[in-house]
């Protein structure tokens, strides 16, 4: 059974996409795991610190990415993009280039995200493709989950309070384990 983890693009304590993401350890199927993995700890990219060695948050990130069947990504949108920390993270999982290979190649990924607004994120998960396809991963694009007026789903302390929420994200987790499980065509 397959073994994702779940990264937040928000730093937020807050976060909707963070609490997309706990809603969605919460309907996983039985028998696929997913831990979330924090980008807090990454620092802003810089050649000069990578010359000096892979900082270990990053070194942390990168080896919990290797050893995954699949990569789930719940990413908020920020200016009709993506946000920058988490460019900033995926950036620095692609160094040393040689790695890359190692981390992404055929790697299963989903993309999902929530935003209070009305625009469901579709405009940052469709800014997503380049950066996907230059790292060559295995992206799932069977199902869609963008996830629009936030602040009505999610209560104060994060909880998923809609049913119909509730029940697209299971059918989109279902999806992406049930893919994380193919071998790459
Ligand atoms: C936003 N937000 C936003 N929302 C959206 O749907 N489309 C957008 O283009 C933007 N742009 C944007 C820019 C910046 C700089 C910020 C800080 C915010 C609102 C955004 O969806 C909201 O802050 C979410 O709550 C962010 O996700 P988390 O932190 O709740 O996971």
């Amino acid at each position: 059974m397959p073994n994702i983890v779940g990264i937040s693009g928000s730093l937020r304590r807050a976060s909707f996409n963070t609490s997309l993401l706990r809603a969605a350890v919460e309907v996983a199927p039985a028998g696929t795991t997913i831990e979330i993995a924090s980008i807090a700890e990454v620092p802003l990219y810089n050649g000069d610190v990578e010359a000096a060695g892979i900082p270990a948050p990053v070194q942390a990130l990168k080896d919990k990415v290797a050893a995954a069947d699949g990569l789930l990504i719940a990413t908020p949108e920020y200016n009709n993009s993506i946000p920058g920390v988490v460019k900033n993270a995926i950036d620095w999982l692609s160094r040393p280039p040689s790695d890359v290979p190692k981390i992404f190649r055929d790697k299963k990924i989903a993309i999902m995200g929530a935003t209070p607004g009305q625009g469901g994120t579709l405009l940052s998960q469709a800014a997503w493709l380049p950066i996907l396809r230059t790292l060559g991963v295995d992206p799932w694009f069977a199902g869609r989950l963008g996830v629009s007026g936030a602040d009505k789903v999610f209560d104060a302390n994060g909880a998923l309070i809609d049913d119909g929420v509730r029940e697209r994200l299971k059918k989109f987790v279902e999806g992406f384990a049930a893919f994380c499980q193919k071998r790459p065509t």
